[in-house]
This record gives C-alpha cells, sequence and structure tokens, in this order.
C-alpha cells in the first residue's frame, strides 16, 4: 500500500482529451479533481495525443471564443490534430445523403458560408421560440400527467428525455402520427455525436439517419406547396424569397436543430432536477422565491454544465493566455473547467441558485454560440417549475444514492433519477 497522501501533488502526467472524457472513471466520477489541476498546473495545455491545446481557464476560454476570427471547421486544422481529423474522415458507409447536405452542418462551419446559413436560421428560430412557451407549458403537462397518481418514478426517462424531443418536433412541424418514429430517428441520429459507439450503435445510426434525411427532405417538399405555421415552413419561405440557401443546407441544419439540442437540454433538466433534489437548501429558496428561477437555470448551467468542450482552430500564429498557438493548431476549451474557474466564480464549487454576475461559458459563445439556447432555457424553466408545484413533496427515493452518470463522451447527463412523490 502506497504511503503517499491522496492529495499530495500528483506526478502522474497531466491529464489529456481522453482522459477527460467520462470514459475515465476517474472523470466519470468527479471531473472537477483532473480540471482543477489542469487548471492549476498548465492552464495552457498541449496534448500530444490528441493533437491540441486544453484550455481550462474562464479568461482564456471566453476570450478564444469570443474571437470571431477563430477557425471551426476541421479541414482547417494542422495534420497533428487527430481528433480534428477525425471528425473530419468520419464520413459513414451507409449514410445517404448529397454532399451538401452532409457538409453543410453549421456547428463546424466558418464564414461566410456559416453566416449565410446561420442567419435565416436563427431569425427564423427565434421568432418561433419567443411565442412558444404555451407550446412548452403543453408539453411538459403532458408528460407530467403521465406520472401524475404514481407513488415513485424516473424523473430522468419518465420525464427529462421526453420534453425536449416534443417540443422540437413540434417547432420543426412534424406530423402528430409520426411523432413516435421521429424520437425513435432522434434518439439514433444523437449516436451520431458518440464517437466511441458500438458496431451496432453504428448501424442503427445509419437507419435513423437516413429515416430522419428522408423525412426530412419530404416534409420540405411538402411545406414548400403547402406551408403551414412551423419552421419548416419558415425556412422554404425564405428560401422562396431569396435567402441564398440550398435544400441540403436547410435539411442538415434542421435536423441539427433537433440532434444539437436534445441530450443537451435532457440533460440540463436532469442535471437540474438532481441537483435541487439534492441542495435542499436551494430548492426551498426556489420554491420560497420563485423569480430566481431564472439564476436558479444559470447556475445548473454552469455548475454542471452539460457539454464538456468546444473547439476552435488558431488562424494565426497567435498568443493565448501566455502560450505560444500556431496557425492551424487546435483549441479545445473545457467549459466545464472555465465554469469552475475560483478567478471568475466565488466558492466556484458552491451551488448557489442566487449567484449574481455568473457569465458561465456552457453555450460556448462568438459567432458560433448555442442557436438553441433562448428555447433550452425556456423549456428548462417551464420542466423544473412545473414539475416542483405538481409534486410539492418530490423527493430522491434514495437520498445518498451514489450519481450514476452516462459515459457518453463530451456529454454529462444521469442515467436515472428515481424520485418519490
Ligand atoms: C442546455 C442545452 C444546450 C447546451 C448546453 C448547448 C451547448 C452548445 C454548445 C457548447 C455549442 C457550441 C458553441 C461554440 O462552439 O461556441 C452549441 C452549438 C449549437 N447548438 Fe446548442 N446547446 C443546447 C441546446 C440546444 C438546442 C435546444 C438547440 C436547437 C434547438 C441547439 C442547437 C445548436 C446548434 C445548431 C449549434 C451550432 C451553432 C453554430 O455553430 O453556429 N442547442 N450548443
Amino acid at each position: 500500500m502506497s504511503d503517499i497522501p491522496s492529495d499530495a501533488p500528483s506526478d502522474t502526467p497531466l491529464p489529456g482529451v481522453f482522459q477527460l472524457t467520462p470514459l475515465n472513471p476517474e472523470f466519470n466520477d468527479d471531473p472537477h479533481k483532473l480540471l482543477d489541476r489542469l487548471r492549476g498546473e498548465c492552464p495552457v495545455h498541449r496534448d500530444t495525443v490528441a493533437g491540441t491545446f486544453i484550455l481550462t481557464r474562464h479568461a482564456d476560454v471566453r476570450g478564444v471564443l469570443s474571437d470571431t476570427s477563430m477557425w471551426r471547421s476541421p479541414e482547417r486544422a494542422e495534420p497533428e490534430a487527430t481528433i480534428q481529423r477525425a471528425i473530419l474522415e468520419q464520413r459513414i458507409e451507409g449514410i445517404r445523403m448529397s454532399e451538401e447536405e452532409a457538409r453543410s452542418g453549421i456547428l463546424l462551419m466558418d464564414e461566410p458560408d456559416h453566416m449565410r446559413i446561420r442567419g435565416p436560421f436563427a431569425k427564423a428560430l427565434y421568432k418561433r421560440v419567443a411565442r412558444c412557451k404555451g407550446l412548452v407549458q403543453q408539453v411538459v403537462d403532458q408528460w407530467l400527467d403521465l406520472v401524475d397518481g404514481r407513488s415513485e418514478f424516473d424523473a430522468m426517462n419518465d420525464f427529462a428525455l421526453r420534453v425536449p424531443i416534443d417540443v422540437i418536433a413540434r417547432i420543426l412541424g412534424v406530423d402528430e402520427s409520426r411523432l413516435t418514429e421521429f424520437r425513435e430517428w432522434s434518439e439514433g441520429a444523437i449516436l451520431g455525436l458518440n464517437p466511441f459507439r458500438s458496431e451496432e450503435d453504428t448501424q442503427r445510426l445509419i437507419v435513423c439517419t437516413n429515416a430522419l434525411s428522408e423525412y426530412m427532405g419530404n416534409l420540405m417538399q411538402r411545406r414548400r406547396a403547402e406551408p403551414a405555421d412551423d419552421l419548416t415552413s419558415d425556412m422554404m419561405k425564405l428560401q422562396a424569397e431569396g435567402a441564398p440557401l440550398g435544400d441540403g443546407e436547410i435539411s442538415n441544419n434542421l435536423q441539427g436543430l433537433l440532434i444539437g439540442g436534445n441530450l443537451t437540454t435532457t440533460d440540463l433538466i436532469g442535471n437540474a432536477v438532481w441537483l435541487l433534489l439534492k441542495h435542499p437548501g436551494e430548492l426551498a429558496k426556489l420554491k420560497s422565491d420563485p423569480s430566481l428561477i431564472n439564476s436558479a437555470v444559470e447556475e445548473v448551467l454552469r455548475y454542471e454544465s452539460p457539454v464538456d468542450i468546444t473547439g476552435r482552430i488558431a488562424p494565426r500564429d497567435m498568443d493565448v493566455g501566455g502560450c505560444p498557438v500556431r496557425q492551424a493548431q487546435s483549441m479545445f476549451m473545457s467549459l466545464r473547467g472555465a465554469n469552475r474557474d475560483p478567478a471568475a466564480f466565488p466558492d466556484p464549487h458552491r451551488f448557489d441558485i442566487a449567484r449574481k454576475d455568473a457569465p458561465h461559458v456552457a453555450f460556448g459563445g462568438g459567432l458560433h454560440l448555442c442557436i438553441g439556447a433562448p428555447l433550452a432555457r425556456l423549456e428548462a424553466q417551464v420542466a423544473l417549475v412545473t414539475l416542483f408545484r405538481r409534486f410539492p413533496n418530490l423527493r430522491l427515493v434514495d437520498q445518498d444514492a451514489k450519481p450514476e452518470w452516462r459515459s457518453m463522451p463530451f456529454f454529462r447527463g444521469l442515467k436515472e433519477i428515481r424520485v418519490a412523490t
């Protein structure tokens, strides 16, 4: 047995990107042990295996994210940037899509194409989100009706997992009769975000992605011929009015709204339910002052960010936090690490729903700032207020149970949350 105290400075190598995923049990258990160490010892760390820098200081992460000259497209990364290269080469045999459709997701695109596509999407989406509170409430109520009367349920699978898909499907205009299939396809397509999926998962991914793409193509044709009150019709109308968007670009990014927004918002709602039930004092504060709901959701985003990292590529030789970074080198910004930086957030490991001036980076930033942030916030706010109003005695079945975090790389969410009513 070693007689070295467990909190002694470690001479083990600093963690790289692969150790900073939930596939590493130590990270899955407590990501902040590794992230705090990295920030303390080497805040702009070069991971030579993944061929990328990893940034953990809030000021550096914010600085890079808000720099609009940064590149995002993996094509621009140097050959040593193995993860960026892997993203690029990850064309999966069996997925039937035009080249245009396959390559036009705004998440990994640079200017001027990124804004050419993002602009009209953002315009149409924000307009819809601004008036969709009633729809979100209806979806939330509908799922809570199904668990009403039960003494126990799983707040993750019976609730948090259900709301975001239904909301976005309705915003997009998916036919009521196809909602079940649509949910299945979305869950399958989300497997595309997991680079470590099994062969069986890859087969499911192919089937679901093809079905989703075909469905979206058909929906677009139908809405072009006969518009309805939904986002797909909005996009067809903008295209007809002259917005320079190809059909493949519209289809890819409509699917992107679905895929980008589901797991993340599910985890936001799930993490919030878990954190509030684990911190009864904070929950009591929220119940006695419901106007805290906005800052409560922001604190969950900061404290248990659903997305781990985002990436950028240096457009020129530059200095990042005192460290030289060369043109075409890759940078991964640890959003989770930045959100617990003591230089930005006093007492960062304390969960405080009334925290003020807490500029977290859970939605990234700059030109690529999450387009779905207003929707995610709205869904989480309505979901939490309604859940705790309808179930005022809600509690964890086992208050001391160790949380079981899912092992999907770059996302943080729970497998289940057993609650008693
Ligand atoms: C809590 C929920 C969510 C979190 C934590 C989240 C997080 C993120 C992050 C970190 C990025 C990358 C930003 C960057 O690189 O600077 C992003 C981009 C994006 N998100 Fe979200 N997201 C959430 C919900 C949503 C929703 C609901 C939608 C769709 C309705 C969505 C759609 C997108 C899209 C399309 C992008 C790419 C934007 C671009 O590159 O211009 N997200 N999100």
